[in-house]
């Protein structure tokens, strides 16, 4: 048995793009091959109707990213691809927390803290306008996701970790009032992974509108890297690669041999346009294979839904019997046996 279990939730708002992979989807990939790991991805497809209200795009966005992680090689055999509707457990082990959970946990927040200072910031009068209860209580369903599959490490951005330590509160108070039976996790935040930047300079993201999507047609790509804002040095001044988009963009898919080659040719002052056409044409080569079976599995959503629906077997073997211990704990029982 192998000790390690990472879990990670997958955002289904929008489509994936370069930073996406960089960050988080190519180590999870990675980690997925490893046999001494045990892995669960999943659809975070609750949390996201918390802030999207369109089911069209909650729909397409599922299927886009689901399609994204298989065409990238994700290995559904070794790890535990579901999704996270597709196990009724999960709502309600968060209603069991959320019986564990303080509310002045949840007021600290930072997700929750910045939608209240939004508010007072535009003069409203009401510091809760437009805040959900999903929204207030989002670390809770994530900690379920968590704490069912008895995660260790949870490979997460810097953003999250405040989610992380929650986690680990909820937890530790079930444990206490209940029964040990939950896993304290720690997140795992990668420092050497990529942030890439976006076609401003910015961290690439979507709530800057500056991202590079993944599987963008050739012609697209092309056009958005010519986009990517640079400095005006002219051709033949020498560049400094460090800080610079189109440097980064490249180191986050090459070698280090390839990476030392093109440092060369920054100091011998590449010109912008000559980089930017050599910049695409390398994302393109890269980005080809994976794209084309992207398409096909768009075009094909039964097998994307069939590998979810075996996913989420597997996924339920072990969150079936375990709720039944968490509430056998918790006092629901059956009351003839
Ligand atoms: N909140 C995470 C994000 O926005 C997604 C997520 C949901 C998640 N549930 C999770 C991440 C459980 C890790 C573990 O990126």
């Amino acid at each position: 048995m192998s000790n390690e279990v990472v879990l990670t939730g997958i955002s289904t708002t929008g489509i994936p793009h370069l930073g996406n992979y960089v960050g988080a989807i190519r180590p999870a990939i990675e980690a997925s091959s490893n046999p001494d790991a045990e892995t669960f991805y999943f659809l975070a497809d609750y949390h996201s109707i918390i802030k999207c209200h369109d089911p069209e795009t909650v729909k397409q966005s599922s299927l886009a990213v689901a399609a994204t992680w298989l065409a990238l090689g994700l290995d559904t055999d070794n790890a535990t691809f579901y999704r996270q509707t597709d196990i009724p457990e999960i709502p309600e082990l968060t209603w069991i927390l959320s019986c564990m959970t303080a509310k002045g946990l949840m007021n600290r927040a930072h997700a929750y803290k910045a939608a209240v200072s939004e508010n007072s910031l535009a003069g409203s009068k009401d510091p809760d306008k437009g805040i959900s209860m999903g929204l207030f209580c989002y670390p809770v369903l994530m900690a379920a996701d968590i704490l069912m599959f008895k995660a260790n490490k949870v490979p997460v951005g810097k953003d999250q970790i405040q989610h992380l330590e929650m986690t680990r509160d909820i937890a530790a108070r079930f444990n206490h009032t209940y029964k040990p039976l939950f896993v304290l996790p720690e997140a795992v935040v990668d420092e050497k992974t990529a942030v890439l930047s976006g076609l401003d300079g910015r961290k690439m993201s979507k709530s800057y509108n500056n991202t590079i999507p993944l599987f963008e047609p050739e012609k697209k790509l092309r056009k958005l890297i010519m986009k990517i804002k640079t400095n005006s040095l002219e051709p033949g001044e020498p560049k400094d690669p460090e800080g610079c988009t189109l440097f980064e963009i490249y180191r986050a898919f090459a070698s280090e041999q390839e990476a030392q080659a093109l440092r060369a040719r920054y100091a011998e002052g590449i010109a912008w346009g000559a980089m930017k056409q050599f910049l695409f044409e390398y994302l393109n080569d890269h980005l080809a294979a994976p794209r084309e079976k992207y398409l096909a599995l768009m075009d094909d959503p039964g097998h994307i839904e069939a590998v979810l629906q075996k996913g989420a077997e597997k996924a339920r073997n072990l969150s079936t019997p375990f709720l039944q211990e968490i509430r056998e704990a918790v006092g629901i029982r059956n009351l003839g046996g």
